[in-house]
């Protein structure tokens, strides 16, 4: 079998983050799938570092939303000391709001790293810390978009809800859940069928970004141009978001 170009560009326009969920439950088939997917993803040296927790029941889901509160709060007073140039703080957007959305997702998918599996890779990159942890955090993140773009195609939404990664979240969820210490929290994709449809992408140009050679194509960007998309990305962005919150 070919891969078929025009429908693997198909999949990865139709996935986007949807974070809105409706309640229905989501059969075990589809989670299964999804998990089958992402065990295909390319790893350093093949070294799999992923262990996939599938968190169904309601409580539990409930208490690690609570949990995640705490950093969602946190943001708030954060966002007032963004830096005047890169415009309103993402709360007037109702980023924090966002804490919100998840909690209907039926299913929670956490994305376990095993750091162990590093001792697995060659010499050349042993006394190499920062290669070493690329590497391993690379193919953690292979895995975890795959399970994006498999829930896609099974028609359910998925969010990405990266909170979790922090010291207070990482420890009491590993804790609620009774995880080994030696796993590290990679991300929790929050699963579900979804409760409306993906908006529009702000995306940049293919010409802007592609560059030849030395120096032929596009000219790379400034500072002052890099700021300008900020502002405008983040722009876009939180008006999404005021639409998905009416
Ligand atoms: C590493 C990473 C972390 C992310 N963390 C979050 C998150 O914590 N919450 C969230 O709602 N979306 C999160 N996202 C989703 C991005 O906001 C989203 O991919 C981006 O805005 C583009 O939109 P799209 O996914 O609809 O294409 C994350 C995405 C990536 C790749």
């Amino acid at each position: 079998m070919t891969a078929n170009y025009d429908q693997l560009l198909e999949l990865v326009k139709k996935r986007r983050s949807i974070r809105r969920f409706k309640s229905d439950p989501v059969p075990d088939a589809c989670i299964d799938q999804i998990i089958e997917v992402a065990r295909w993803a390319p790893s350093g040296f093949n070294m799999q570092p992923w262990e996939f927790v599938v968190v169904k029941k309601g409580e539990l889901r409930r208490q690690i939303a609570e949990i995640l509160q705490v950093y969602f709060s946190q943001l708030k007073e954060m966002e007032k000391n963004r830096e005047p140039w890169q415009g309103e703080p993402w709360s007037v957007a109702g980023m924090t709001d966002l804490g919100g959305d998840f909690t209907q997702a039926p299913v929670y998918i956490l994305l376990f790293g095993d750091p162990r599996t590093q001792a697995g890779l060659p010499m050349g990159v042993r006394y190499e810390t920062h290669r070493q942890q690329m590497i391993h955090t690379s193919g953690l993140a292979h895995a975890f978009v795959y399970m994006h773009l498999a829930a896609t195609t099974l028609g359910l939404a998925s969010q990405w809800v990266s909170a979790v990664q922090t010291a207070y979240a990482h420890t009491r969820i590993k804790g609620l859940l009774g995880i080994p210490p030696q796993l590290e929290i990679y991300d929790l994709l929050a699963l579900g069928y979804p409760a409306i449809g993906e908006s529009g992408k702000f995306i940049r140009e293919r010409q802007e970004m592609v560059h030849y050679d030395k120096g032929e194509g596009a000219p790379f960007r400034s500072d002052e141009e890099v700021r300008d998309f900020i502002r405008r990305a983040r722009k876009w962005t939180m008006g999404q978001h005021r639409r998905v919150e009416k």
